[in-house]
């Protein structure tokens, strides 16, 4: 695909998005966040919704959990041109409460397109609301995360969103260490 007509297709995209009204949290939401790094990236990490602070920038994981997991690409030499960082669903769930099912679902089509577009080769998925929304059960997070999983040519890794490491003292070196196995990976694939 020519740089022109992945623009395009991409420009087309953020519409779709823009223009939704499948569920109903674009009525009470600010902005439609989708996306912050680059277009085209080896890396996407996904977590749940966007916050207060994401719904207000329409950027994504640019409050307290952002700048943990911003600090966490810095420490591994992650540039924005080696990430995509989005949600499961686009838009700001009222009181930073949980997306319901049908939410997710009805998002879900925008986020199978981003990733086409988007092309990574490692997925990192944050939190449960994410590991769920991508395998269709419920996990147990201490047994999902930090180990990465084969499907169609890419790797998905789980790890804690860092919401719960900033909860949880405890969820912070496993997330630094998932970090870390994420890098390793994208070096051995040469995408880094
Ligand atoms: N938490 C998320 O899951 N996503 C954001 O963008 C911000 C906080």
């Amino acid at each position: 695909m020519t740089e022109d007509t992945f623009n395009k297709r991409w420009e087309e995209f953020e519409k779709r998005c823009r223009s939704c009204n499948s569920c109903g949290l674009r009525k009470d939401a600010k902005n439609v966040v989708i996306y912050r790094g680059s277009r085209r990236a080896p890396l996407m990490i996904i977590g749940e919704g966007p916050g207060k602070e994401e719904d207000e920038k329409g950027l994504p994981f640019v409050g307290q959990s952002g700048k943990l997991l911003q600090t966490l690409l810095g420490i591994y030499g992650f540039k924005p041109k080696d990430y995509h960082i989005c949600n499961i669903v686009k838009c700001h769930p009222p009181e930073n409460r949980r997306p319901e099912a049908y939410e997710i679902k009805a998002c879900k089509k925008h986020l199978a397109e981003q990733f086409e577009l988007v092309k990574p080769r490692v997925v990192l998925l944050c939190g449960s609301t994410a590991y769920e929304a991508f395998f269709g059960v419920k996990p147990v997070m201490h047994d999902v995360r930090g180990f990465f999983i084969e499907r169609n040519g890419f790797y998905i890794m789980t790890t804690f969103h860092p919401a719960y490491a900033l909860r949880n003292e405890k969820g912070k070196i496993p997330l630094y260490e998932d970090m870390g196995k994420v890098r390793k990976k994208l070096e051995e694939l040469g995408a880094v």
